[in-house]
């Protein structure tokens, strides 16, 4: 089958937004996109139809580092891989695992050959390496594969970002030979995106950015970024990193953000994002609307009889009421959950094929600051 193919159809005449197509074995995605975020093969709280039909979802990404250890490979491969597994058809990609390991696992540590790192459900021992994560994600039968790397803190000292860097570089020449040393799993094409660091030090990241663009790999991506730095500072290792990446391929930006940063992100050159916000924050009660942020728990929405969001297109956000969430996030009801997910994941995706549509139709500029000061707005 047919490697990922990238087509740019549009780019913005005033910033550095783009308009493509990505293809894959499993179907198209429209860039700019927001990937949910489906960790252990679930995206929290909404199924598989939903992610379909309501939030319209082109690609969904699941975490090497759950799946390997809950099912694990050995489930996956006699089901087929993932997309058999949970039954979602489209395109699907994985973290790689060195992120989770160092954000979830106990006892880790580090060593040129990989990481051992204790299970955070079990305690069990376990050794990933730029190697072994390739198999796991080729198993799990991802269409996008990631590169093993180590994603520094913030802050980091320069010294310590310039040794991590280079072992990341060192963990992807072992990570890509062994990936094109092996074979597609499940007879379709399965591509590894490599990772740029290089914390917040301009020539790490640029040295970075080179090293990664000489991998002719068909995606690249940042990573490091949105770890606690100021938000201006991730704009600008943002648009750093995309000046040095190669335009004619897809740009995904790791762990990206708030729907003002993914807006802000795309008008740099970004096409891809992923982020656990609109599914862990909507649990917690704060909703994305295509007016505002809204805490949901707060008593003055006890007696809002209007929409949801009525913004968007989603069948559920304009037939529920605010006050009716409210009550269920106070109850403690399980719906709550669901119809929060369903809120935020439906306006991220609104949000990106809005965009889509302003870079296509030449006003992106005008509309994306517009739409930042309105989204910013708490309600
Ligand atoms: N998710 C968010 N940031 C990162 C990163 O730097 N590396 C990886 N592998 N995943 C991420």
């Amino acid at each position: 089958m047919a490697a990922l193919a990238f087509e740019l159809q549009h780019t913005d005449n005033n910033s550095k937004a783009r308009a493509g197509k990505m293809t894959t074995d499993h179907g198209e995605i429209l860039t700019p996109i927001f990937m949910p975020v489906g960790t252990a093969g679930s995206v929290k709280a909404v199924n598989q139809q939903q992610l379909e039909r309501d939030i319209k979802a082109q690609i969904i990404l699941g975490n090497t580092y759950h799946l390997y250890l809950r099912p694990g490979t050995n489930i996956l491969e006699e089901a087929g891989g993932l997309h058999k597994f949970n039954g979602w058809n489209r395109p699907i990609l994985t973290d790689s695992g060195g992120y989770q390991v160092f954000s979830l696992a106990e006892n880790r540590k580090l060593k040129e050959e990989g990481a051992l790192f204790q299970s955070h459900i079990d305690g069990s021992r376990h050794l990933f390496t730029p190697e072994n994560v390739m198999d796991i994600q080729r198993s799990i039968g991802a269409d996008i594969v990631m590169a093993f790397d180590e994603c520094t803190p913030y802050p980091c000292e320069y010294a310590y970002a310039k040794k991590s860097m280079e072992l990341t570089h060192r963990w992807l020449d072992r990570g890509f030979k062994h990936f094109y040393d092996t074979p597609d799993k499940y007879g379709y094409s399965q591509n590894l995106f490599p990772i740029v660091q290089g914390s917040i030090y301009k020539d790490l990241r640029v040295a970075s950015c080179e090293y990664i663009a000489s991998k002719g790999a068909v995606g690249n991506a940042i990573g490091g970024l949105s770890v606690g730095e100021p938000e201006e500072m991730m704009y600008e290792f943002t648009e750093l990193c995309c000046g040095h990446l190669p335009s004619e391929k897809p740009r995904y930006l790791m762990g990206v953000g708030t729907p003002w940063n993914i807006l802000e992100c795309i008008s740099l050159g970004i096409d891809m994002f992923d982020c656990v916000m609109p599914t862990r924050n909507g649990r917690n009660g704060m909703l994305f609307t295509s007016k505002g942020v809204i805490n949901i728990r707060n008593k003055k929405w006890a007696t809002d009889f209007t929409p949801i969001d009525d913004g968007i297109d989603c069948e559920t956000s304009n037939y529920y009421t605010k006050a009716y969430l409210r009550h269920l996030f106070v109850a403690n009801e399980i719906l709550a959950l669901e119809l929060a997910s369903l809120q935020n994941l439906t306006f991220y995706l609104w949000l990106v094929g809005e965009a889509r549509k302003h870079i296509i139709a030449g006003d992106f500029r005008a509309w994306k600051n517009g739409m930042v000061l309105r989204l910013k707005q708490r309600l």
